[in-house]
């Protein structure tokens, strides 16, 4: 049923809606995959932060902060290529690792995959923790980036694979959620060990990163593959049986057929890099460019990634400056529960844009409140209440990021694609986001420093542009059966005209009311 990425039968079947205690564990071991990932994005800002790390790996940069406490331009700080380098290499090493990471998640199954991120990434946070230099700091940071590739590769896929069709999307926020209770973990972490005196907290805030890997690591040993991994390596008889146990019923036979049936069709196309820039996947290959694009051009990351250092350059000290980073993260955490509850009933339209229209109008508040006070020579000093309300709209901001695109970003490019081509998809959601994660790391430094409080104007206009485009170009998708996505790009005002008119069978299907309305 599956086979041309239409379905043939008016039916939406509904075989797999039980949630057996076996499929919450293995999901919830799985998800953890998202600690590694958020670990990383939090710690990194708190180190750099921290002198006694910036003193031993970066003295230009500390001669530079030093010297600029004089002429007291806060916007240029941190402006360092070096520092921006530690920062961001990860993201490279994990673009280039989640290609490897699909071959191996395809040839050999979903659980290696996720094995071998776990250990990478503790391999990582053992060279990091013991870095005598700027070198082994960069290595062990490749090492976490391929630790992150392999696990944001295949975890999320292994969730979808898992999960009984019905709460696949709480599921898969799942994985979103762990990502923001690893960034808030990393946040208490880099305020507990700021105050260590003798200047070794950073040490312990980056060889700390061994837990999540630990948890991932040792967790991974006790999940059983997906069955449609064993089916598609040939294992067809384990994989009937892992079906029955994970959905607690013998009567599994209609979905094993299905399962049996997805993977001939998707066996089938030789080429999948090839096949997904055929213009009848046109509307899958866009979103799965632009979410992930918007999504870090939202500026989230110069939050997470950058939160302490940002609040220093408005004048908060080392202490306060973590700990209003802990603040963002707990934000983060709690509004992610808001996108859980609430995408399933209202819909993913709802809360694109009513994140979007909450994220832009806190950017332009915080543009205008530090434009205010600093101006374009960056010299000035915040009183302790108007600090305090620029941290507020930080949080109003980022919290419209933890119910939108935060979770969408992951959950909405994992249900849109056909079969065929869902792997591919998934490739490119995650090294697109990747590569834009590295880029604002990279420019987010050197941006501050001459675009000024304007950075702040500069993402939310990019948060003004990707609300509009949603708007238009984004069908609703909630309840629809992944199978059955097709039709919802064929009723909308614009995909329709753009895809070819090749079969009439679902054009027809889709006139019968079955799927969603558009837009
Ligand atoms: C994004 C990350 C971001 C995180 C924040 C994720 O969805 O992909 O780049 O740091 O959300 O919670």
């Amino acid at each position: 049923m599956a086979g041309g990425g239409f379905v043939t039968t008016g039916e939406v079947k509904n075989y797999s809606g039980r949630m057996t205690m076996f499929v919450l564990f293995t999901c919830f071991v799985a998800a953890t995959g998202g600690l590694i990932l958020g670990y990383d994005i939090g710690i990194s800002g708190g180190v750099t932060s921290m002198d006694p790390f910036l003193k031993k790996f970066f003295p230009s940069v500390y001669d530079k902060m030093q010297r600029d406490k004089e002429s007291r331009n806060q916007y240029c700080k941190f402006d360092s290529q070096l520092l921006t380098t530690f920062t961001s290499s990860l993201y490279i090493a994990g673009l280039i690792a989640s290609f490897f990471a699909s071959w191996v998640t395809r040839r050999f199954g979903r659980k290696p995959s996720m094995f071998f991120g776990g250990v990478t990434f503790l391999a990582g946070a053992a060279i990091n923790g013991a870095a005598k230099d700027v070198a082994m700091l960069i290595i062990g940071r490749i090492l976490l980036g391929i630790g992150v590739g392999f696990a944001s590769q295949s975890a999320p896929l292994y969730l979808s694979e898992m999960a009984p069709a019905k709460l696949r999307g709480a599921l898969n926020i799942g994985f979103q959620l762990f990502i923001t209770i690893g960034i808030l973990a990393a946040n208490l972490v880099n305020y507990g060990t700021a105050n260590i005196k003798g200047g070794w907290g950073w040490r312990v805030s980056l060889a700390l990163a061994a837990v999540p890997a630990a948890i991932i690591t040792i967790g991974t040993l006790f999940l059983p593959d997906t069955p449609n991994s064993l089916i598609e390596r040939d294992h067809p008889d384990q994989a009937h049986a892992m079906l029955k146990r994970i959905r607690g019923s013998d009567d599994v036979e209609e979905e094993f057929q299905d399962l049996v049936d997805a993977s001939e069709a998707s066996k089938k196309v030789e080429n999948p890099w090839r096949n997904i820039v055929r213009r009848k996947y046109r509307p899958q290959l866009v979103m799965a460019l632009a979410i992930p694009f918007f999504q870090q051009l939202t500026g989230i990351n110069v939050i997470m990634f950058y939160a302490p250092v940002l609040f220093k350059t408005i004048g908060f000290g080392s202490n306060a400056s973590l700990m209003s980073a802990v603040i963002t993260g707990v934000v983060n955490v709690i509004a992610t529960f808001v996108s859980i509850f609430t995408v399933d009933t209202y819909g993913r339209r709802i809360l694109f844009l009513e994140g979007g229209i909450q994220m832009f109008i806190s950017q332009v508040l915080i543009g205008i409140l530090l434009g205010i006070k600093f101006g374009v020579s960056g010299i000035g000093d915040l009183s302790k209440g108007y600090a305090n309300l620029v941290v507020f709209f930080i949080c109003v901001y980022v919290a419209a990021f933890a119910w939108s695109w935060g979770p969408l970003g992951c959950l909405v490019p994992s249900e849109i694609f056909p079969l065929e081509i869902r792997s591919v998809g998934q490739s490119i959601n995650v090294s697109t986001n990747l590569l834009f994660t590295f880029v604002i790391a990279q420019a987010f430094i050197a941006m501050l420093c001459h675009l000024k409080f304007g950075l702040f104007f500069f993402f939310a206009g990019w948060v003004f542009v990707m609300t509009t485009f949603m708007y238009f170009f984004m069908p609703e998708t909630k309840n629809v059966p992944i199978e059955e996505m097709t039709l919802v790009w064929r009723k909308h005002w614009f995909w329709g005209r753009i895809l070819p008119h090749d079969d009439d069978a679902a054009l027809e299907m889709a006139s019968n009311g079955q799927g969603k309305a558009v837009w």
